[in-house]
């Protein structure tokens, strides 16, 4: 995944391009460039590494005091990450500049014909037949905007660009095909960016580039053409997030900031969607379907992920709470899947960035069969929330660390709240006991926080182990896949999640003194079965680090670490144990030294295949 921002306006546009850039660093950070219009020409300045290392280049330079400005952070998809890949690229005359997210699938015919006619190219990027392509049919036609267009239309592929055109230097152009572009409207200035957080502390009224528009941005003006070449009124969407939720505050890293807002993330989803008396759960996203709510009679949850592991916990809830037989699918497999769908099928979307291009490509599937969408996304505006057909924000803020920790937090809480409300939807049982706990998370998950120096501690003991096997049933079981892609993602660990009950068809073979156990045990109706689990990795001498419930005596012979957390409803215990395992990931991940904000080869929003 890459990072787009642009610039045009009153101020010099290098500030806003370099810190739009650190912003947008946790979807890519391999290389960065920008390309700034200046005395009457177009500057460029690339570097392989960091954001930083392209400021720090750029420290001394005085010809970059121009107003229009593009900007580029790179996560490698084609050609190695060094500075002849990076973006900007450019065509032969030098008068068209762009950088690109997203990948052009028939990159290679294009250049070989341009190269046939003449193109001289100079990296292994696909961007860079971009400008060469508009280029030569400016060769044709001197209108940048004909050529434009033509150029468009012989791409295929996902794709965002930000476009200088040496020619027409009081505008910045910018298209976007299924990979996300935002505007934030300023004023006398205007700023472009690959999502919100770039945006922050710049404007809180933002558009978002619909698939196949081209926006033509000037420092007064917003001009939207559409596919038909017509111009659209730009929406424009308000956007919630301030500055201080989108920096780090007093905490040493994104991540750690936003598993200690678990408690304030479960509150506000609460907030105006619990009420008394019949229908206990409001969810205003859902209203206008609820018709077709009431017809429901399986659903589909589509899911990549962290996303994937809240929509295994949804299997549950909507089964047991709302009696709604359930699938869940990775979307990037079910989007090949040939499945029949049965009248009253609804699908259900979890994704926090909104912009994930399978589980985007998964819903385009079933809209094609008539099926209804719902989302559940936390990036307001975001693709996956406009083309669903209804859907409800987790106003979770934004979730910078690469690693998801406060969305799954939240995804689970509304997916609690969506059973709820779907249960009374269908008329059956009112859940009062269990909304009454939903209400007590926060002060339990904030007891779990109040303990994190004993996980801190822990994590000494089993930083330098180099396998690990997550173990839970029943809810705790999509804990135990999520509780090890953290620890994957952050320690580079290997770390599997399994259902306890599997561990006797295989991967007990695996178990001996140097393979650790993590296993989530919480008091349950499964309680005894796991105890049986450890008794055969104890047995082999295998090391158990338990999760389990508060004044638990009988886990104590069994658990060479216990960290307690506190008893709650079955339903809800994936809310408290999925704690515990983020903050484990996070201690062995620093202490192996490693950057747990933007782990390596990891994009924070995955909008390519
Ligand atoms: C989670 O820690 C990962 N960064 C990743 O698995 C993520 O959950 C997945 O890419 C889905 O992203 P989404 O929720 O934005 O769709």
């Amino acid at each position: 995944m890459c990072g787009i921002v642009g610039y045009i306006g009153k101020e010099k546009s290098l500030p806003f391009l370099i810190n739009g850039l650190k912003a947008l660093e946790y979807r890519g950070y391999d290389s960065a460039g920008i390309a700034i219009f200046s005395h009457d020409k177009v500057q460029v300045k690339r570097k392989a590494g960091q954001v930083k290392v392209l400021e720090n280049a750029l420290k001394n330079d005085t010809d970059l005091i121009g107003h229009l400005g593009i900007g580029h952070t790179r996560w490698a998809t084609h050609g190695m990450p060094n500075e002849t890949n990076a973006h900007p690229h450019n065509d032969c005359m030098g008068r068209i500049f762009v950088v690109h997210n997203g990948i052009i699938e028939n990159y290679k015919e294009l250049k070989e014909y341009l190269q046939h006619r003449g193109h001289i190219f100079h990296s292994d990027t696909d961007t860079e037949v971009v400008p060469h392509l508009i280029e030569d049919f400016l060769r044709s036609n001197g209108d940048f905007n004909v050529a434009l267009f033509d150029a468009l239309k012989m791409i295929r592929g996902a794709y965002a660009f930000a476009i200088i055109d040496v020619k027409n230097p009081d505008t910045l152009y910018a298209v976007s095909f299924s990979s996300p572009l935002v505007i934030g409207v300023g004023a006398d200035e205007n700023f472009l960016a690959s999502d919100p957080s770039a945006l922050v502390g710049k404007s809180k009224n933002v558009i978002y580039i619909k698939d196949g528009e081209i926006a033509e941005i000037t420092r007064s003006k917003i001009d939207i053409i559409n596919l038909e070449q017509k111009k659209t009124p730009p929406e424009i969407v308000r956007l919630e997030w301030n500055l201080e939720q989108a920096q780090k505050g007093n905490y040493p890293h994104f991540m750690l900031k936003e598993i200690f807002e678990g408690p304030k993330i479960v509150f506000s989803a609460l907030q105006g969607r619990l009420k008394s008396g019949k229908n206990l759960v409001k969810l205003g996203g859902l209203e206008q379907v609820n018709e077709k709510l009431k017809e429901a009679k399986r659903l589909i949850i589509l899911a990549c992920g962290t996303s994937y592991h809240a929509g295994l916990v949804g299997e549950y809830l909507f089964e047991e709470i709302a009696k709604l037989p359930t699938e869940v699918h990775f979307a990037s497999e079910f989007r090949y899947r040939e499945e029949p769908f049965e009248e009253g099928t609804v699908v259900i979307a979890i994704s926090q960035s909104g912009e994930t291009a399978d589980t985007l490509a998964a819903i385009r599937k079933t809209k094609k069969h008539g099926l209804l969408t719902l989302g559940i996304v936390n990036t307001v505006g975001s693709t996956i929330a406009r083309e669903t057909d209804a859907g409800v924000y987790n106003h979770a803020g934004p979730e910078i660390g690469v690693a998801s920790t406060k969305a799954f937090i939240s995804q689970l809480t509304m997916l609690v709240l969506m059973a709820v409300y779907m249960s009374e939807s269908n008329g059956h049982q009112l859940h009062h006991a269990l909304l009454q706990e939903l209400e007590k998370i926060p002060e339990k998950i904030k007891a779990i926080l109040d303990k994190a120096s004993e996980i801190e501690m822990l994590s000494e003991k089993y930083k330098d182990c180099e396998n690990f096997l997550f173990l839970g049933r029943r809810y705790n079981y999509p804990v135990a896949f999520e509780g090890a892609l953290k620890l994957k993602e952050i320690s580079y660990i290997h770390a599997e999640g399994y259902g306890a009950g599997e561990m006797k068809h295989g991967p007990i073979a695996m178990i001996s003194e140097k393979f650790p156990t993590m296993a989530i045990v919480p008091q349950n109706s499964v309680s005894e079965k796991m105890f049986s689990n450890l008794e055969e990795i104890k047995a082999r001498k295998g090391p158990i680090f338990a999760i389990a419930t508060e004044g638990d005596k009988e886990i104590v012979s069994l658990a060479n670490d216990i960290f307690f957390v506190p008893k709650t409803i079955e339903s809800l215990e994936p809310l408290l144990t999925i704690v515990p395992l983020q903050l484990f990931a996070y201690y062995v991940g620093t202490k192996r030294g490693f950057d747990v904000d933007k782990p390596r080869n990891l994009a924070k929003s995955v909008t390519v295949e």
